[in-house]
């Protein structure tokens, strides 16, 4: 008999929709330069500014205010690096304040590149998280300086699910002369986003977190907000990002938009219920477990879980050796296992950190596989439990 297999890592990535990989597959012919004037460009160029339009309707943007990037890292690299440009070659206007304000919790790429325009002056923020997850609101108001140019903070975080009040953000960013940024790579095609109900001047989105392919992306930049190109020498994208574009990306991301305002509504529903169920499950079967990220104000797909006296690692080889794919927020480096950044920020004890896994659900996800992971996972915490002395000593 085949092993069962159940794929709950749609955070991490998610498996192409059919319709997104039969219009990559139609786009597979279509290999002029849109840059190019005869026929063969025309028609790749109709394609590109077709997905354009799908992709900024779907958030509530327009065409023009929307820039196809090679990744959600890509996207969110050169929002904030607006910051760090002080080029007199560039036409648009750049950004004058010299302050960032972000949060613990955001995606490495955003992390990373706070940290290297630290390193170049910059002075950056970080902000709290409560035990939800959630922004300190009150701190955000107190750390908006005059000299602020960017806030930027994650509409919906990929460990936990949280999904921050970016309206409220959005009043207190813009009460206080500043710009507001939100990586909404997790959350939109999962929750509705509109750019002007929330009122943010940048957003990122990624392709392959949304049944389309790895290494695609947008930004949405507002009409008149301040830009730096952060790759140069061509005038792809009115001159915002050099490189000839990738059709096939951009036409797959234009696809997979459109599928998402037919099936996110229904999915979201039938995703909460599934949600609710494992979660319930977990908790009748399973002593010591903490669940992580806020209980309402949350992805619907997406479950934190942790437990006490187990390695998150463990519980994903034996799950994997079971057929289930879930991920963990540590990081294996330099030998040492990292717990991760985010659950931390939550104030979880640094042993609780290290018990917890992501599951991630997404469309293709049924209620039986709902089941088949109840019908596994007690067992694997309890053997992960019965080698751990530290754990039995507690008992
Ligand atoms: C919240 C968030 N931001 C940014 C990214 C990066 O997106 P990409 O993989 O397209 O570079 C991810 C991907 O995991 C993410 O979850």
């Amino acid at each position: 008999m085949e092993k069962r297999k159940v794929y709950f890592d749609n955070n991490a990535t998610t498996p192409m929709h059919p319709e997104v990989k039969k219009a990559i597959t139609n786009a597979l012919d279509v290999f002029g330069n849109p840059s190019s004037l005869h026929a063969y460009g025309r028609h790749a160029r109709m394609l590109v500014e077709g997905a354009r339009e799908s992709v900024a309707s779907f958030i509530g943007a327009r065409p023009d205010e929307l820039l196809f990037v090679g990744s959600g890292s890509e996207g969110n690299n050169t929002i904030l690096s607006i910051l760090n440009s002080q080029c007199r070659m560039c036409e648009y206007n750049t950004c004058s304040g010299k302050e960032l304000v972000t949060t613990r919790i955001e995606h490495p790429c955003v992390l990373e590149t706070s940290k290297c325009l630290a390193e170049r002056g910059v002075r950056v923020t970080y902000l709290d998280v409560d035990k939800d997850g959630k922004v300190d609101l009150d701190q955000l108001k107190g750390s908006i300086s005059p000299r602020t140019g960017l806030v930027s903070i994650m509409m919906a975080n990929n460990e936990i699910g949280t999904i921050q009040d970016v309206r409220a953000i959005s009043r207190i960013v813009h009460e206080r002369g500043a710009l507001l940024h939100t990586d909404a790579v997790q959350a939109v095609g999962k929750v509705p986003v509109d750019v002007t109900d929330l009122g943010v001047d940048f957003l990122t989105l990624s392709a392959h977190k949304i049944y389309g392919p790895k290494g695609i992306g947008a930004v949405y930049v507002r009409k008149n907000a301040p830009f730096c190109p952060l790759i140069r020498g061509g005038h792809q994208e009115r001159g915002r990002r050099a490189g000839t574009e990738n059709t096939i990306g951009i036409v797959a991301l234009g696809k997979a938009v459109e599928l998402r305002s037919v099936e996110m509504a229904d999915e979201e529903k039938r995703l909460r219920r599934m949600k609710e169920t494992l979660r319930k499950g977990i908790a009748e079967k399973i002593p010591d477990i903490h669940f992580v990220g806020h209980p309402t104000d949350s992805l619907p797909g997406t479950l934190n879980v942790s437990f006490e006296g187990a390695e998150g690692e463990a519980i994903l080889l034996y799950l994997d050796l079971a057929g289930i794919a879930v991920s963990t927020g540590s990081a294996c480096a330099s030998g040492s296992l990292d717990p991760s950044h985010v659950i931390l920020a939550t104030g979880l004890p640094v042993e609780c950190a290290h018990g917890s896994i992501r599951i991630s659900m997404g469309r293709e996800n049924t209620f039986d596989d709902v089941d088949y992971m109840l019908s596994v996972l007690p067992d694997v915490i309890a053997r992960i439990r019965g080698m751990s002395s530290a754990y039995a000593r507690r008992q």
